[in-house]
């Protein structure tokens, strides 16, 4: 993913937190409380809210009748699909489908790829992956699927110059994340295109964990599938799956004979929970409302349009979240933490405030129980990515500590937070 214009505030200013935290309901509602949970699912904008409860009470009804209120919801989804294509740069809305969760739309492609492999078997995964983007494509062995690792290096970090050595005239696929649910270390996905097409491969990126951190751009990117979870990007639960056009349209997937072979519908079997996706589309506005302030602030007229203002809001998103980072990182450091992953200043561009440790002599969960008696809502375990736990030389059962923060955390919070770690002692 591009480094971001600049550390610690947005470009040129700084970066209105306290203005947005005002417009989250249960920020303002959890008094003390402090989420720092955010990589299991993050908080929406009273705007989702007030989508979600207008769509149940205007709308609430099934697409696709010829009355005004059933219309009303082909509406919401088609402008939904506009919404998340901008936020994402696809080419055309009908790239975009709509489902419950990532896991179910990586299993659906991957179940799809895997009844067209033939002589091209190979599926490269990676030891830094959230296991919904491992074990989904490792389901394939009796497919005929053969599989390649691309490693993660002790910096804790997926090196392209490794990914060299997994690719040959069979690969078929890397599935591989944009950033790391567990150690936040963001992955130059760019070069892993560039690399897996000069082969003939496909690559299938698990977006879910970089999206509510920095600008997504699936045509720059030059990627073949994106996957993404919307409760991470301030938006209710539910997925939304983007794909090449044309991938889309040959992939063999399940749908009852009347559904014509075209995607979005080929890909949306079912009826999925439409109030989540007028939500959703609440929550790219959102963004976009930032995007405007931040370019206005800088001089700009903000009026280049839904794309535009995504692309500044989630550059100034990247720009504040290095500033927590860094303090984040400094007090894990006075607090003699172990922090698993990028921990260097000059590598902060390399990593999302998202951070594992361990305290020596202290069980993760102890750290965790700490916190939450400090109203500071923190996790431990394995962070679903225990293939990575042990690469770690960490027990899955009991893994690390994480604490993930996003655009609406402040640094007033990690000093709460670094508070409960100085009071801890083995
Ligand atoms: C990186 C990553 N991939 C996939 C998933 C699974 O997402 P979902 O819960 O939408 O299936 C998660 C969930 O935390 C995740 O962090």
């Amino acid at each position: 993913m591009s480094a971001p214009p600049s550390a610690g505030s947005a470009r040129g200013g700084e970066f209105p937190a306290a203005a947005l935290r005002a417009q989250f309901p249960a920020l303002e509602r959890a008094g003390a409380f402090v989420f720092f949970d955010n990589a299991a699912g993050a908080q929406v904008p009273q705007r989702v809210v007030d989508a979600v409860t207008a769509h149940l009470i205007e709308h609430n009804v099934q697409r696709g009748g010829r009355y005004a209120r059933s219309a009303a919801v082909d509406a919401v989804i088609q402008g939904a699909r506009e919404k998340v294509a901008a936020f994402i740069n696809a080419r055309r809305a009908e790239e975009v489908a709509f489902g419950m969760n990532a896991t179910s739309f990586i299993r659906l492609v991957s179940l799809a790829i895997g009844q067209t492999l033939g002589e091209r078997n190979e599926i490269i995964v990676t030891d830094l992956d959230h296991e919904a983007n491992v074990a989904t494509w490792l389901a394939l062995a009796p497919l005929g699927a053969a599989f390649r690792w691309w490693r993660m290096r002790a910096d804790g970090r997926l090196h392209c110059e490794d990914l060299a050595s997994c690719l040959g005239p069979r690969t078929r696929l890397l599935a591989c994340t944009c950033a790391s649910n567990a150690l936040g270390s963001v992955v130059d996905v760019q070069r892993a295109a560039g690399l897996v097409h000069t082969v003939g491969g496909e690559i299938f990126l698990d977006a879910v964990h970089y999206a509510p951190h920095g600008p997504l751009d699936v045509q720059s990117l030059d990627c073949d599938y994106l996957v993404c979870s919307a409760y991470k990007v301030f938006a209710p639960h539910m997925g939304f799956l983007w794909g090449r056009y044309p991938l889309l349209a040959a992939l063999p997937t399940f749908r009852e004979d009347f559904i014509p072979d075209r995607p979005p519908g080929k890909i949306e079997a079912g009826t999925f929970v439409y109030e989540n996706v007028a939500g959703l589309a609440a929550a790219i506005d959102y963004l976009a409302e930032l995007g405007r302030t931040l370019a206005a602030r800088d001089g700009g007229n903000g009026a280049g349009g839904l794309r535009a203002d995504c692309q500044v809001a989630m550059e100034g998103i990247r720009a504040y979240e290095q500033g927590l980072s860094r303090e984040l990182l400094r007090v894990l450091r006075e607090a003699g933490a172990d922090i698993y992953g990028v921990t260097e200043e000059s590598q902060l561009a390399q990593r999302v405030p998202t951070v594992c440790f361990n305290l020596p002599g202290i069980a993760p969960a102890a750290v965790a129980e700490a916190a939450a008696r400090a109203a500071i809502g923190i996790r431990d375990g394995h962070m679903y990515s225990p293939r990575l736990m042990q690469r770690l030389g960490l027990s899955p059962e009991s893994g690390a500590v994480r604490v993930s923060l996003v655009h609406y955390n402040t640094v007033a919070e990690i000093h709460r937070f670094r508070d409960v770690l100085m009071g801890l002692s083995p």
